[in-house]
């Protein structure tokens, strides 16, 4: 693999990582990640018992909807454990040969940071098998009946792979982790933290119902915080001199578009579609997609996973199904006979449903 090609596999970030400025306020220890108490808590014991022993960390898989912090926790992992860290991701590493370049590059005790890892092609996933169990290749030398396999050693490395789809990784892939952690969304009060922490590092003058504000609204998602807090800082600085208060931060927010429970367009015309097109539901994925013109899988990836969060859709083997919650914020009349389809499909009494 020639450098050039080294380069863009190893550099291939996401495009949102690269072009947004989340940089300079991307944590960098374990101290200064907010939130997810019980990983945090799990990750030092089994760096500190690596680092005790002298191995390297076993491997580490992150999932959960984006924003989230994966790739910040990658990060975090590797500077922790004092290694270098070497990222890229599913799509960008196309041939088997690619991968074993990278991994015959690797140092002992290196992370290689593989994101979106759901979207590693088979024949490089099985490179990555012996490499993950045994930290060796095995290459194969010449075809049909003469050729022989060639065992190669790696440096001991720990794989942290990050993906939004823990269902789509392949069972083989997955069972070779030794560490699963499912990021959570974060409550009010960590959103809060986390945004006076980047107000600082911005140098934005923040007041606390300023904050509240943005917290209730960033969908449980730092990023979407961050976010929030850098277009209401160029709000501020055209109506008041710079500084977000609650008033500042309100109304910058409903001329975004985002509204008291963070729902942005998108999410709004997935329940909406689903209210009003499609009398509540079951309703196909694709259908609400098409519906909207939206894709699929940011309807699945990004929308979704709050909705749900929120009680607002259901699950059903035979679609997405409004619920009566939903239709309350949304304001519009629960159907009569959604309750009893309802109470099909999940098997309830009327009485029995919440
Ligand atoms: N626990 C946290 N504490 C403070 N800031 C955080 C935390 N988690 C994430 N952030 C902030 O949110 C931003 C987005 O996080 P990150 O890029 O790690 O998300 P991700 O889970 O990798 O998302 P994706 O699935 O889209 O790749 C970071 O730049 C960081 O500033
Ligand atoms: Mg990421």
């Amino acid at each position: 693999m020639s450098e050039f090609d080294e380069e863009r596999i190893l550099s291939s970030r996401m495009q949102k990582e690269d072009s947004s400025n989340e940089i300079g306020i991307r944590p960098s220890t374990l101290a200064d990640y907010t939130g997810q108490e019980q990983i945090k808590h799990n990750l030092a014991v089994y760096m500190n018992a690596a680092k005790k022993r002298g191995e390297s960390l076993d491997h580490v898989l992150l999932y959960g909807p984006p924003g989230l912090g994966k790739t910040t926790l990658a990060n975090i992992i590797a500077n922790e454990m004092n290694v270098h860290i070497r990222t890229t991701s599913g799509p960008a590493i196309e041939k088997a040969g690619d991968l074993a370049a990278i991994l015959t590059s690797l140092e002992p005790g290196d992370v290689l940071f593989i994101d979106e890892i759901h979207r590693l092609n088979r024949a490089v996933e099985e490179v990555l098998y012996p490499a993950l169990e045994d930290y060796c290749l095995d290459i194969v030398i010449g075809k049909g009946p003469s050729a022989r396999t060639l065992r190669l050693d790696l440096a001991p490395f720990t794989l942290i792979g990050a993906t939004t789809r823990a269902g789509m990784l392949s069972a083989p892939l997955r069972d070779r982790f030794g560490v699963l952690f499912r990021l959570e969304y974060y409550n009010e009060n960590e959103l809060v933290t986390i945004i006076n922490r980047a107000a600082q590092l911005l140098q934005v003058e923040l007041l606390p119902e300023g904050a509240l504000e943005i917290a209730r609204r960033s969908r449980g998602t730092p990023r979407i915080a961050n976010r929030l807090l850098k277009r209401l800082r160029d709000f501020a600085e055209m109506q008041n001199d710079g500084v977000i208060n609650k008033e500042v931060a309100q109304n910058g927010l409903a001329l975004m578009e985002v509204d008291r429970l963070g729902l942005d367009k998108v999410d709004q015309s997935v329940m909406l579609a689903i209210i009003d097109k499609f009398s509540g539901g079951p309703v196909g994925l694709e259908t609400i997609a098409a519906a909207i013109s939206e894709s699929p899988d940011t309807i699945e990836d990004v929308c979704e996973p709050y909705l749900l969060q929120l009680g607002f859709v259901n699950r059903t083997p035979r679609g997405r199904v409004a619920t009566k919650e939903a239709y309350a914020y949304f304001n519009r009349p629960y159907p009569q006979d959604q309750i009893v389809q309802q109470n099909n499909l999940f098997g309830q009494s009327e009485g029995e449903s919440s």
